[in-house]
């Protein structure tokens, strides 16, 4: 005796003890040739399985009525009636039917054995059941997951075929677990999902879970929350609903938990709320919903009261928002709204006890008077679980159809076995009203679920469909307007923190995602709809962006132009210069043969002029963007024109006051001196010092100009020449003030000679002037940056120019245009013997 066969020993014990024979109504019970088991919650509970405590089937008639129970088990009555009423489909064979009412969770097991036993309640005990030939054929239902599971776990020992209208749990998809369910709605994750492309749709991303205290809640919310957190959707928070005493009364504990909920639903932004819960914990609680005023909610309703018609029935609902809920799509059946409520034409129900093969649980007198209060809202709602139930008989028929090897017109009545029958129906495929009706790999039937709104006028459909969804492509179809009972009738908005705006970054706010303050930008960084919403990226950086900006600009270059003031300074400076240069040179030329042009050079002086000519000539290379050409001649043409005049005042010192000593004391480096030209040679040596001290700076750094971001102003960026030309510009004043240092010295040294023979206060103004600008500029280049480093040293390079131009040459310009008579070379004899006479 294995294990499998003790398990059905005492599960015999238990139908022997629990069954005994019940009041019969007919509309539980149709002979027939073939049986369909039928399993309906037409009473429910929720308060606890307190059955449980004795061995006994509880009377589902001292629980509360469920309308839409009853409405189901009609729908497999009117199922069977026509397909016996058909020729076409199990000719000649008589469908029957045996129906327990199983108050939702508390009566599963005692209708399943009676089921599975034979006519005579007895479950023998064998070895093999392959042969063995239950009550029934197959079973329809029941309707919730847990009272399906625990049925399943029987029915699937026996592979006696069941297929349930209204469970949606994914468990029923384990197919080694449970092989012989079936089912004709999706499965969960389809409900779930539906309402997660409801809640993209419309924006929604902050919302409220409430869930019964059972499997069926916390397995459903956990299914959302998952699927939640993929689609960044936040939870704000989750409650248990307490679960309400069976005259749906609330101890004073239960009321206050429902306030905590009520309140803490009040206090919070979300509006959307989602209920998973059988419809029995929800009159309590949307009656507490409505004495705490809640309004402007939107009610996300499980498929299992999204059509609940006594819910539905509290019109006062309208006020606290909208509802909408997840259900089967509907499928409109002809003839169901009138058998609904048909009476039969039986009279009376025999009396209790007659029957020899009744069983418990199988009445319920209110039923139909009930149903028949709710048939106007049931009528206008229309057939969606209804036809569940219709299709499942349906596809037990075509099973069975096939089994029997039916023809047109008459079957082979043989013995059914379940498990054979089970094979046919994993097979069926056929149309029912319109839809294809098959079961796929998981033992679903793929219907569309609709998302339905309710409405509370009267003759308008209860339960209007807003929009489709369909399994096979996961998406929302369809989506029709909904009134919201809002201002001007906007969407409501269920949101933590409203979106951040382009050019704002989020950041985090506590543990939700959604949940997140918006920040701006800061300059030099942007954020638009293709980057990470966390993150502001920074600018190129040629670029550069203002506070909370979406994109970046170009910076402005800067450099100096010619419309800015300090040019049109220094270019007056310049022409000043280049004007008095030409001037000198004029006169200098007619005056070439004179003593005052020789002590001043005398053709060397050209040599001056002319450089000088050139430079105030270029200095317009330093206004506009800087090129690799105009960085050469900054860098290096105006620091050899000043090195040439600047050699050529000290060779002219040098020759002033050392020339005649060394005539005297060394005449053969005089002879030198005098014929290989030895100023000029000084001046060409100097020349080619500097050119090569110049060269290797550039050679060292380089001369393209470069761009450099203003520290000052990040909307600039600074168009400049090397930025090391600093370094380089060091390099070149040594070298010049070496000269200078020479230059002045000699002219220190000819302090004495006559005046006009005496520049040392000239060399000395200008160098000094030199040489401080220089360093100045230096030191202004290292504390500063930018055009002004350009206006400074044009300015610097002008000022020299002119200093040596005007300092130089312009006194002795001066001589000899106002005091021609000293421009004689009587006058310069008469001073140089004065000079002689007063050093002797
Ligand atoms: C079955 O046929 C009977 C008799 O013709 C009829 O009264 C009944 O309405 C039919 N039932 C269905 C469900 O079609
Ligand atoms: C709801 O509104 C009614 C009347 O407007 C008021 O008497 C009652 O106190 C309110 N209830 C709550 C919980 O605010
Ligand atoms: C149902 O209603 C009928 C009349 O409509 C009435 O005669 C009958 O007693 C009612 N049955 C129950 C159980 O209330
Ligand atoms: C609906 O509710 C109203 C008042 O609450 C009640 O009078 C009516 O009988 C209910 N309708 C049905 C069909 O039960
Ligand atoms: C059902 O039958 C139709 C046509 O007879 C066929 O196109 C479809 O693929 C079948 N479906 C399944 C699941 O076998
Ligand atoms: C929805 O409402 C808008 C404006 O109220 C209207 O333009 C649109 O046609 C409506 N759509 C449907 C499907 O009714
Ligand atoms: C409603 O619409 C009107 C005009 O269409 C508008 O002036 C008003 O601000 C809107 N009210 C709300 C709350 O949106
Ligand atoms: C977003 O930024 C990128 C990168 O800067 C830019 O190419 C794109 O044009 C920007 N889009 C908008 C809409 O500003």
């Amino acid at each position: 005796m294995g294990p499998r066969v003790r398990t059905l020993r005492s599960l015999l014990l238990l139908l022997q003890a629990l069954a005994g024979p019940a009041a019969q109504n007919s509309d539980f019970y149709l002979a027939g040739d073939y049986l369909l088991g039928g399993l309906f919650t037409l009473h429910a509970n929720m308060k606890g399985p307190a059955h449980l405590d004795v061995l006994q089937v509880p009377k589902c008639e001292e629980f509360d009525l469920k309308v839409l129970g009853y409405n189901l088990m009609q729908a497999m009555r009117f199922a069977v009636e026509e397909i016996n009423n058909q020729s076409s489909l199990l000719p000649g064979v008589l469908l029957g039917y045996e129906m327990v009412d199983i108050c939702y969770l508390s009566n599963n097991v005692q209708p399943v054995l009676y089921f599975l036993a034979q006519d005579d309640y007895f479950l023998p005990i064998l070895e093999d059941y392959s042969h063995y030939v239950p009550r029934v054929v197959a079973v329809i239902g029941p309707d919730n997951s847990e009272a399906t599971m625990t049925v399943a776990n029987f029915l699937s020992l026996f592979l006696l075929p069941q297929i349930s209208y209204s469970a949606i749990s994914d468990q029923l998809r384990n197919k080694l677990r449970y092989p012989a369910t079936l089912r004709t709605v999706p499965s969960a994750s389809h409900h779930i999902e539906a309402m997660v492309q409801l809640m993209l749709h419309f924006g929604w991303n902050w919302i409220v879970v409430l869930v019964s205290n059972d499997d069926y809640g916390r397995d459903n919310s956990q299914r959302l929350g998952d699927r939640l957190a993929r689609r960044n959707i936040c939870i704000a928070f989750q409650e248990a609903l307490p679960m309400p005493e069976p005259d749906r009364t609330l101890t004073p504990a239960q009321q206050a938990r429902l306030g905590d909920i009520l309140l803490k639903l009040r206090q919070s932004t979300a509006r959307v709320v989602v209920v998973f819960s059988p419809e029995l914990v929800l009159h309590a609680f949307f009656e507490e919903v409505l004495r705490w005023n809640l309004t402007g909610t939107v009610w996300i309703a499980s498929e299992s009261w999204a059509i609940d018609p006594v819910l539905h029935n509290l019109t006062e609902l309208r006020r606290t928002g909208t509802f909408l809920g997840i259900t089967i799509q509907r499928v409109p059946m002809l003839g169901f709204s009138e058998f609904r409520v048909r009476r039969s034409q039986d009279g009376p129900p025999p009396p209790s006890g007659t029957s020899p093969r009744a069983t418990c649980n199988q009445q319920c007198d209110a039923c139909l008077n009930t149903t028949e209060s709710f048939s106007a809202i049931l009528t206008s709602s229309g057939e969606r679980v209804v036809y569940s139930v219709y299709s499942a008989v349906y596809a037990v028929a075509h099973a069975l159809h096939s089994l029997l090897h039916c023809t047109q017109t008459s079957c082979v009545k043989e013995v059914v076995y379940p498990w054979r029958l089970l094979e046919k129906i994993w097979k069926v495929n056929f149309t029912l009203l319109g839809n294809r009706i098959f079961f796929d790999q998981q033992g679903d039937m793929p219907m569309r679920l609709d998302i339905v709104e309710w409405q509370w006028d009267v003759r308008r459909n209860p339960f209007r469909s807003i929009a489709s969804y369909d399994p096979a492509q996961g998406q929302l179809r369809d989506i029709r307007n909904i009134s919201w009972h809002t201002h001007n009738n906007t969407v409501p908005t269920s949101m933590c923190s409203k979106d951040c705006e382009l050019g704002q970054r989020k950041k985090a706010v506590g543990i939700h995602p959604c949940c997140f303050e918006c920040i701006d930008c800061s300059p030099g960084t942007f954020r638009n709809q293709t980057s990470d919403e966390f993150v502001c990226q920074p600018c190129p950086s040629t670029m550069w962006s203002r506070r909370k900006d979406t994109s970046c600009f170009q910076r402005r270059l800067a450099f100096l132009e010619w419309q800015e003031a300090p040019t049109i300074f220094v270019a007056l400076l310049a022409a000043l210069g280049f004007s008095s240069t030409l001037a000198i040179l004029v006169i200098f030329w007619q005056h070439l043969p004179t003593p005052m042009v020789r002590s001043a050079g005398g053709p060397m002086s050209f040599l001056m002029l002319v450089p000088l000519l050139l430079a105030f000539a270029m200095v317009p290379v330093y206004v506009g963007p800087p090129t690799v050409f105009t960085c050469l001649f900054r860098q290096a043409f105006f620091t050899l024109c000043f090195t040439v005049c600047i050699s050529c005042i000290a060779v002219r010192s040098f020759q002033i006051v050392c020339i005649f000593k060394m005539a005297s004391r060394l005449p053969r480096a005089y002879g030198f001196w005098v014929r290989y030209h030895g100023p000029y040679v000084f001046v060409v040596v100097m020349t080619a010092i500097k050119a090569a001290i110049v060269v290797g700076n550039m050679l060292a750094t380089t001369t393209s100009p470069t761009v450099r971001s203003d520290p000052d102003d990040p909307n600039v960026m600074i168009a400049s020449c090397h930025p090391n030309y600093r370094n380089g510009l060091l390099f070149n004043t040594s070298m010049d003030l070496l000269l200078s240092v020479v230059g002045f010295s000699f002219a220190y040294l000819g302090k004495e000679l006559p005046t006009n023979y005496n520049e040392a206060r000239f060399i000395t103004l200008s160098m000094t002037f030199s040489f401080t600008s220089s360093v100045s500029l230096c030191t202004f280049m290292s504390v500063h940056d930018g055009v002004l480093v350009t206006i400074m040293d044009v300015l610097v390079t002008v000022l020299n120019f002119l200093a040596i131009s005007l300092g130089y040459f312009g006194p002795k310009c001066y001589m000899i245009l106002f005091y021609p008579e000293r421009n004689t070379p009587a006058y310069f004899s008469s001073m140089i013997q004065g000079y002689t006479m007063r050093r002797d």
